[in-house]
């Protein structure tokens, strides 16, 4: 069933166990998915400056995101939807959520790299007013693909 289900989104911070869906998530949607450790070091309590929120549909997690904020400046390090969830507005309303609460905790500016092939979410993070930075030469490992950094400069206006 296609269609609009921001409304029974419900916004959480990850915990230990939602891990296996994140995990399963990342696999089937990055080429070089992060790895559990990876998962594991963002959950640490001692990254204080670490965020990873899960976005859960029906007691099931859909989709989450990783976001840094140190001084002011938040990196947009991770952000996928469940591939059986996409095009339903569920990136909008995450990334909707992501940017309130990094203005809610004093972020100024947000940035985040974005494969030069990846269009899909090139289009959303256009619709949040990411504009292009500059180009991250061969960023990619796994193909020496470019980066874009988006970045919004001033999240509060
Ligand atoms: C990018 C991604 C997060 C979008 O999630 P989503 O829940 O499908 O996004 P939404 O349904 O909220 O769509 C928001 C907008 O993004 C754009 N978009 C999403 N998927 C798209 C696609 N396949 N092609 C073109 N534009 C797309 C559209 O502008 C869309 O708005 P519209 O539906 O009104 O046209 C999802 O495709 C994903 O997880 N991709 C793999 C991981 C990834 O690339 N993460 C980003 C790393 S930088």
């Amino acid at each position: 069933m296609k269609g609009s289900l921001t409304s029974t989104l419900i916004f959480r911070s990850m915990k230990i166990t939602d891990l296996p869906v994140a995990l399963r998530i990342e696999r089937q949607s990055f080429a070089t998915p992060w790895s559990e450790t990876a998962f594991r070091q963002a959950l640490s309590e001692k990254h204080t400056h670490s965020h990873l929120l899960v976005v859960v549909l029906e007691e099931t997690v859909v989709a989450y995101a990783h976001f840094m904020l140190i001084t002011g400046d938040a990196h947009i390090t991770n952000f996928a939807v469940d591939p059986a969830y996409r095009r339903r507005g569920i990136g909008k309303a995450l990334l909707k959520e992501i940017l309130d609460r990094i203005k809610k905790m004093g972020g100024e500016l947000v940035f985040l790299e974005v494969r030069v092939s990846n269009l899909a979410a090139q289009n959303l993070y256009r619709r949040f007013g990411f504009q292009i930075h500059s180009i991250r030469k061969k960023y990619y490992s796994d193909n020496g693909e470019d980066a874009y950094l988006l970045w919004i400069p001033e999240l509060s206006n």
